[in-house]
């Protein structure tokens, strides 16, 4: 299997007039033999361009791209040894699941009972093998996605590549086929490269995740590791449903310890008086300004804290409460911030109701709101 390696990528689309659409910037990304990577990041960061850079479909503009120690720039896209997935999957019609299958190696004259053994291979990996004699037409969207994927899997590639390939899924589709690819993942120890939008999608299905924003990389590591230890506003805020809260306010020394008070000109100022942990990343920000981030599930209502610490709880407005089943979502306002705390299902909650919450510090973080990076 292989590795594959961007280094220096740059991608700029040239434009009628202009100076050109910069897409990809200058991005380095080392993807391990049998990884799977997601790239992740909001509309027109850049994923597809990258993905299609990678797969041969799109000239790169410098920098390079290497599958299994090779550079692969002057590579044509057949000869790369990779396959991609896109959303839309467009099957031939005219053909039955096993032709749309075996076409490619038909193509690449493999021998009749090597194409037949792959195929089954795949339809059995994939639950299609009921399926074969049937046209795209007489298939669910679900199906059919699992016939792009057969028809990648049975090219026996090194690279798998993804564009969002469960964007046309219903819901409940999304949820079985990702954990489909996941399993697959395991099975053919392929490596993979998987592009969505869709944070939830790259949190359960990527060994690590590369986080991009306007054509740059803003942080790769593992699940967990964005989750809990973002290198910048910009990652705390996109992973994680819903989003991490953000609190702009100062540091301020008091008797015994430094306070994040918030900025809350009309009002009573949000006030939490951070842990020795948090105090000793930001000993050089007091009287400077940060923003506080906390995530909704490290907000509680102070009532089931056993013993909240009066430093770290206050007293806010209920704007709106949303009872989910397993939980209910706070929206809160302090007066000069909304923010989301995610409480316990059976406590009930009025709109304009004050209530008091308490602040878990051990998922707090700072950032500095200039350079937007998290205070390590
Ligand atoms: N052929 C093209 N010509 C000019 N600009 C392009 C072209 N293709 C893409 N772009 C621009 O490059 C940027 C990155 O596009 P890209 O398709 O890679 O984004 P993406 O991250 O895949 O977004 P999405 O989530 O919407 O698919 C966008 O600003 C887009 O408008
Ligand atoms: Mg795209």
């Amino acid at each position: 299997m292989a590795r594959v390696v961007l280094e220096h990528l740059v991608k700029i689309f040239p434009e009628k007039g202009g100076p050109g659409v910069g897409a990809v910037k200058n991005i380095d990304l080392e993807v391990e033999d049998r990884e799977f990577m997601v790239l992740v990041g909001p509309s027109g960061c850049g994923k597809s361009t990258t993905l299609r850079m990678i797969a041969g479909l799109e000239e790169i503009t410098s920098g390079t791209v290497t599958i299994g120690g090779k550079v692969v720039n002057e590579v044509l896209p057949k000869d790369r040894d990779i396959a991609m997935v896109f959303q839309n999957y467009a099957l031939y019609p005219h053909m039955t699941v096993y032709e749309n299958m075996a076409f490619g190696l038909k193509l690449r004259k493999f021998p009749k009972t090597d194409i037949d053994a792959r195929v089954r291979e795949a339809a059995t990996m994939l639950g299609l093998e009921g399926y074969l004699a049937r046209k795209p037409k007489a298939l669910s969207g679900g199906q059919r996605q699992r016939v792009a994927l057969g028809r990648a899997i049975v090219r026996k590639p090194k690279v798998f590549l993804f564009d969002e390939p469960l964007s046309n899924l219903d819901a409940k589709m999304r949820v079985s086929t990702r954990t489909e690819i996941s399993k697959l993942h395991a099975r053919l120890g392929a490596t993979m490269i998987y592009v969505t939008h869709d944070q939830v999608e790259a949190m359960t299905m990527g060994d690590r995740i590369c986080v991009m924003k306007d054509g740059n990389i803003m942080q790769v590591a593992a699940p967990l590791e964005l989750y809990n230890h973002p290198d910048n506003l910009f990652v705390a805020g996109f992973i994680g449903s819903p989003p991490m809260n953000f609190f702009r306010g100062t540091l301020r020394r008091a008797a015994d310890h430094v306070s994040f008070v918030e900025d809350n000109p009309g009002g009573a100022p949000l006030t939490v008086a951070l842990d020795e942990a948090l105090a000793g990343k930001s000993s050089i920000y007091l009287d400077k300004p940060v923003v506080f981030g906390v995530r909704p599930e490290a907000i509680h209502d102070s009532l089931t804290v056993a013993s909240p610490d009066p430093g770290r709880t206050a007293e806010v407005k209920v704007e709106v409460a949303e009872p989910m089943g397993s939980e209910t979502l706070l929206y809160l306002d302090t007066g000069a911030t909304t923010f989301i705390a995610r409480v316990s299902p059976t406590d009930r909650f009025d709109a304009g109701q004050k209530v008091q919450v308490t602040f878990d510090l051990t998922h707090a973080h700072l950032f500095d709101p200039t350079t937007e990076l998290a205070l390590k």
